[in-house]
């Protein structure tokens, strides 16, 4: 395919950025126990890792009990917040409530909140207060299906100009992405690292038509039925910068072995 001709210079400036691990806790565990539990051996089996940097992203309701957690290495990350800053707003969380919490990084636009009708541009009002707010936004983007046409690049390449409209350029450093087909999340195997390197080359290149060169800074990230046996050929073979994860971020020890799988690559 045409991007196939792209320069893969990229990858060589990649090198030098820290990868980034994030772990989707989705709606899970069952208590505030447990929670801390998976924090706690997560930071012990972690703290040595020099060229990583690991995200967990649990429930709202156990934020507050991992507060002591973060590490110049270790953050902590919300799913999902509330564009407004506060207001009458039912059930929600607003992202300038999160800071106090030491919540620096917030998934937006994950397939399963979009199944359940968050629309892109939602999203991209969600993503402009949280890097106003000073935090890392995780843009989620990725097709259902696949087709043999190439429509499914038009629609990955619409999520992130849309979801990325109207962001300045300062907030680069605050700003990553993750590429998830929707068809490898929760499934068994994951992407082949042929096609999530064929899909990291396409993404960078819609990046730069939105943000210039300066976008060579931003981590690309694959999710989607990552494992300890899987994740570094991934990340070598695929040309991506980090793993968003979701069934294995749960069980600490294969959490930790795929974080170690990946450092020192
Ligand atoms: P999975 O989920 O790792 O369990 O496939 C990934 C995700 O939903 O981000």
């Amino acid at each position: 395919m045409w991007f196939w001709a792209l320069p893969l210079c990229y990858n060589g400036f990649m090198k030098k950025v820290k990868k980034l691990i994030i772990g989707n806790w989705k709606m899970n565990p069952a208590s505030t126990l447990e929670a801390k539990k998976i924090a706690t051996d997560v930071k012990r089996g972690t703290h040595t890792m020099r060229k990583t940097q690991v995200v967990l992203c649990p429930p709202y309701i156990y934020i507050p009990s991992l507060i002591n957690f973060p590490t110049t290495s270790l953050f902590l990350g919300a799913q999902n917040a509330h564009h407004e800053a506060g207001g009458s707003f039912t059930g929600e969380v607003s992202f300038s409530q999160l800071p106090q919490f030491k919540v620096s990084h917030v998934i937006l636009g994950h397939s399963e909140r979009r199944a359940k009708g968050e629309t892109t541009e939602m999203i991209n009002k969600k993503l402009r207060s949280v890097v106003v707010d000073g935090m890392t936004a995780v843009l989620c983007v990725g097709e259902s299906v696949r087709d043999n046409h190439g429509d499914y690049l038009s629609f990955v390449r619409e999520q992130i100009v849309l979801g990325l409209r109207d962001v300045s350029r300062k907030s680069v450093d605050h700003i990553v992405v993750a590429y998830e087909p929707v068809w490898a999340i929760g499934a068994r195997d994951a992407m082949s690292p042929q096609d999530i390197h064929e899909m990291s080359i396409f993404i960078r290149k819609t990046l730069r038509e939105v943000f210039g060169p300066i976008a060579d800074g931003i981590r690309i990230l694959y999710g989607g039925a990552v494992n300890e046996s899987n994740a570094k050929e991934i990340v070598q073979d695929g040309f991506v910068q980090g793993l968003l994860i979701g069934r294995e971020s749960l069980k600490p020890k294969n959490f930790i072995e795929i974080i170690k799988a990946v450092d020192p690559l």
